[in-house]
């Protein structure tokens, strides 16, 4: 464990001086108010005078039955309101009545007009980074760790999933502790189909069939990870395909990944995504960033181990393939971003824990890891990694733990500039791959968006219309690349593509394709008209992450 005492800026909680163990969830969902409601008991140890919690949005009814023990302090636009509560001594637990607020940060309540199947309504909880205080009072700092067990009552014939182990419906156990941003929840007509012994998927029965061939490789893939780094901790491994405007790609909630339904493309091209949450399940899950600050902990690591069981599935050259195109958008990015920013150690006082979510954590990470590789060699690397896995199995740890983790074992390896400096260092890594120059059919996703990304900014509407009637852009089921063609199409004024335009922002809202269209239609006076109409009809169903987002480009 970390030698000096933790600090997260963005907790309230006073975790040094009492620390919540175990949470005992009970919750009721009414969707006709949009509300959770129930209790949350919390087992403390130590236990000292006063317990403060991180909330935001929470309506508290009682504590321990009682009303006077509690107050809820000044409300913090990024923070919440901390919830300061008195302890008599010797009391080591506190139950909490409580109910969340109908906007609720952490969750989405969806009409059925949002599900595939139309009929049922549909919620679901994203809790990273600091959103689970919106739906449970509890210490939300990634560096306290707890148990946990849960029953939801979810109105039939609704089916309730918690990440965690199933006890019977309704009852779920976590044994392990987890932070609290690991903490999920979903409610909807779902079902589930095996993929494997201990592997398998959750969807709505419309997109169930589409998901099972989609991703029928995870079992294999939980194979090739658990051969690096070691047995697989977690139990069972199963994915939930969430509806469409689920706000990310996939969310590594523990014993059960949610992902967004835009990952089924169809060929399998995307299933990256399944890896890199799977591999979550040993960096982020089992060895967990202390702070937001170290978030390139998770991420960084997640995105390496993400490539090693792509290769060790499909080989060298789809990986280094994939890779290139991140490599890609990393140097797109950091062309944009604040020096300070492009470091892998941050500093996000005082700003959301969202905007350290860049590619700077994600592949400047992964390429220190790499770089570390070549260095060392993979076996004496693969060696260090599985055994970092094993010595901090369970825990929270900063980037100093890791620095010092890696100077015991490889003193001569100096990684403070690749830490501490903007950019990439001269001798970061390179994927070799080289990409077809012509399109053709068969291409998967990958080649498409290098191809696409290396067109001129500027085409003429005939230059565009031609790359349309060869390829069929405009129609494409497949997300990844309509994203990237409409935001071509906004660029060059291509009018053929508006009417898609407009259907994908309404159905669709993962914040990292809407968000860079809606950037790109605001550059023109006609384009932030046009936005501004079709926002109009898409904010209400958006999730609040998505909102904010395009919110701060059209105000
Ligand atoms: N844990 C992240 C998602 C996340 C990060 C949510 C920070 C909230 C705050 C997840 O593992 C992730 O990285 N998802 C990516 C997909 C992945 C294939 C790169 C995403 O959603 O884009
Ligand atoms: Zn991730």
């Amino acid at each position: 464990m970390a030698f000096v005492a933790v600090t997260d800026v963005h907790s309230f909680a006073n975790f040094h001086e009492s620390r919540v163990r175990h949470l005992e969830l009970d919750l009721a969902v009414s969707f006709a108010e949009r509300k959770l409601r129930g209790a949350a008991t919390l087992a403390l140890e130590p236990a000292g005078r006063r317990l403060v919690l991180d909330t935001r949005g929470l309506k508290i009814h009682r504590v321990n039955g009682r009303e006077d023990n509690f107050r809820l302090g000044p409300e913090d636009p990024i923070l919440g309101s901390p919830l300061e509560i008195a302890l008599e001594p010797g009391v080591r637990s506190v139950r909490i009545e409580y109910e969340t607020s109908p906007e609720a940060s952490g969750l989405q309540w969806l009409e059925p007009a949002q599900t595939a199947g139309n009929r049922h309504p549909f919620l679901y909880s994203q809790s990273q980074a600091i959103h689970a205080r919106s739906w449970i009072p509890l210490q939300d700092s990634p560096a306290v760790r707890i148990t946990f067990s849960a029953r939801i009552h979810a109105p039939v014939p609704l089916r309730a999933l918690v990440a965690a182990h199933r006890v019977r419906d309704g009852h779920f156990h976590m044994p392990f502790p987890v932070p609290p941003y690991l903490l999920a929840l979903a409610v909807g007509d779902v079902e589930f189909r095996a993929l494997g012994p201990r592997t398998g998927v959750w969807a709505e029965p419309a997109v169930l069939e589409r998901a099972a061939w989609e991703f029928a490789d995870v079992e294999r893939m939980v194979e090739a990870a658990e051969a690096l780094y070691g047995p697989y901790r977690w139990g069972r491994y199963d994915l939930l395909v969430l509806p469409p405007s689920f706000p990310f790609g996939g969310m590594e909630n523990p014993c059960l990944t949610f992902a967004t339904p835009t990952v089924i493309a169809g060929d399998r091209s995307l299933v990256s995504l399944v890896a890199h949450e799977l591999a979550h399940s040993w960096s982020g899950n089992l060895v967990t960033n202390a702070t937001w600050n170290d978030f390139w902990l998770n991420e960084g690591f997640t995105t390496y181990i993400e490539r090693r069981i792509q290769e060790a599935l499909y080989g060298r050259a789809r990986s280094e393939m994939e890779m290139a195109v991140e490599l890609g958008e990393l140097e797109e990015e950091l062309k944009h971003l604040r020096p300070e920013d492009q470091r892998l150690v941050l500093d996000l006082k005082g700003r959301d824990p969202d905007e350290g979510m860049t590619q700077v954590a994600y592949v400047k990470g992964a390429l220190l890891l790499r770089h570390l590789e070549e260095k060392l060699g993979r076996a004496r690397w693969d060696a260090w990694l599985r055994g970092y896995f094993g010595k901090f199995a369970f825990q929270s740890i900063t980037t100093d733990d890791f620095a010092a983790e890696l100077r015991r074992a490889f003193p001569d390896a100096d990684v403070s500039a690749w830490l501490h400096e903007p950019g990439l260092p001269a001798d970061a890594p390179r994927p070799r791959y080289e990409f077809e120059k012509t399109p053709r059919d068969g291409w998967v996703t990958q080649e498409w968006l290098h191809w696409l990304r290396s067109q001129p900014a500027r085409m003429s509407r005939e230059e565009m219309a031609a790359i349309d009637r060869a390829w069929k852009l405009t129609a494409t089921g497949n997300s990844e690349i309509a994203a990237q063609w409409l935001l071509m199409a906004v660029r060059n004024g291509y009018e053929p593509a508006y009417g898609r335009l407009e259907r994908f922002l309404i159905e669709v809202g993962r914040r990292k394709y809407v968000k860079p269209l809606y950037a790109e239609l605001v550059k023109t006076p006609e384009g932030r008209e046009r936005a501004r109409r079709i926002y109009e009809k898409a904010r209400p169903g958006y999730h609040p992450i998505t909102r904010a987002a395009v919110d701060a480009l059209l105000k």
